[in-house]
């Protein structure tokens, strides 16, 4: 992962390190780099671990929409562009799509940083779920207005 110089001390970013390509229409909801646990034995990242952190990452913006409990209904789309390698460092970017009665429908991004040599940043997933605003039953519950 890129680092910080010691004399970059002002807060201002140093363009060098910035990440490359990133999305601006969205927001950043998770960072994670996968660990060799995660990995299969090609070294590539299983698709389940993947899954999760999406499933964590898409559920921040519903749940503040949703100021409370929220579950995921339904994974509506989940595509595998590119694989993923132990190293990565992985940023889920998210945008609402829709906010229904009781639902909210995000789309996750993911965009991987890697080879710090010679940094480039590749979109490696992407992926659309909904989540339910539950109320202490468990029911669904009207999204705040
Ligand atoms: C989520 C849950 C509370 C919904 O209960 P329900 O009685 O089916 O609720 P409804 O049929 O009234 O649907 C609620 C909302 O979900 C949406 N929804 C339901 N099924 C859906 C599906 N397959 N795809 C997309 N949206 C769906 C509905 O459109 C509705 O949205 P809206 O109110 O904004 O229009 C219930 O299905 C549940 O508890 N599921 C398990 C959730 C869970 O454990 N998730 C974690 C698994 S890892």
């Amino acid at each position: 992962m890129p680092e910080i110089s010691s004399d970059d001390r002002s807060g201002e970013a140093d363009a060098s390190i910035a990440p490359l390509h990133l999305p601006d229409d969205r927001q950043l909801v998770l960072r994670v780099m996968p660990m060799p646990a995660d990995a299969n034995g090609n070294g590539d990242i299983f698709g389940g671990w993947i899954m999760a952190q999406v499933d964590l990452a898409g559920a921040v913006l519903p749940a503040r929409i949703a100021k409370g409990r929220i579950v995921t209904v339904a994974v509506n789309q989940f595509i595998f562009k590119q694989p993923v390698s132990i190293g990565d460092l992985l940023s889920f970017y998210a945008k609402v799509e829709r906010i229904g009665r009781t639902s909210v429908t995000v789309n996750v991004e993911v965009y991987a940083e890697r080879d710090p040599a010679n940094l480039h940043v590749v979109k490696v997933t992407e992926a659309n779920l909904t989540y339910v605003a539950i109320d202490r039953d468990g029911k669904p519950r009207l999204i705040p207005g």
